[in-house]
């Protein structure tokens, strides 16, 4: 049987599992550790394609919760009567408009990943305008004491907008899931209890 190099463990588990991609097990792992989700939550998932996360969000929140999932491609494997998908893209789409279309969240989650060029620096750049724009639109539609967590590739620029947003949760931390490959530089961003 021939496999491509990206089939490891976590994508032949996924299969398994029946999960819509193998990014399920990074939200497993964070959620396990900052208890993010709860039952009846509401949550908001930006770059939700093929629909993993929006999938495992719909199994905790449970039917008295709700999830909206934004991105430019249809995950057309999920379906749910409490999913809401929103095409659009989130570098351009109007924060107003999107706090007049959703409600308040409790969890605004994003793995938005930029097309990469294989340049650290420009990837890295182009992955924290899509961590910045993911953060204006959790400081738009989170509850007080809301979380967020959003994926970002390592570069100069994240420090700096870590201090620059850290008063904006209790807690702002960043941690890496086993499931991200190895000589990737991502790592997740997880802020806890929002101060609205
Ligand atoms: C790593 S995938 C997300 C995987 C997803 N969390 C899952 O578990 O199935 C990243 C997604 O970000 C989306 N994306 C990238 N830039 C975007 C943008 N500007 N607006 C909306 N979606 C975007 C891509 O289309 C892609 O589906």
């Amino acid at each position: 049987m021939t496999r491509n190099r990206w089939d490891d463990h976590y994508a032949r588990r996924a299969r398994d599992e029946k999960w819509l991609a193998r990014s399920v097990y990074k939200l497993q792992e964070i959620d396990k550790k900052f208890k993010l989700i709860r039952k009846g939550d509401r949550l908001l998932d930006l770059g939700c394609y093929p629909g993993s996360w929006s999938q495992y969000g719909i199994k905790k929140v449970g039917p008295k919760g709700n999830i909206v999932g934004i991105d430019l491609i249809l995950p057309e494997h999920l379906s749910s009567f409490n999913f809401r998908f929103i095409l659009n893209d989130v570098l351009t789409v109007d924060t107003d408009w999107l706090i007049r279309e959703i409600d308040p969240r409790d969890v605004v989650m994003s793995d938005l990943a930029p097309q990469t060029s294989g340049i650290r620096l420009t990837d890295a750049a182009r992955s924290m305008s899509l961590t910045k724009k993911a953060s204006e639109i959790a400081f738009a539609l989170l509850k007080n004491k809301g979380h967020f967590v959003c994926k970002v590739l390592e570069g100069p620029d994240l420090k700096p907008y870590m201090s620059e947003i850290s008063g904006r949760f209790r807690q702002l931390r960043l941690f890496r899931p086993k499931a991200i490959r190895k000589r990737s530089t991502e790592v997740y961003l997880v802020g806890l209890e929002f101060v609205e």
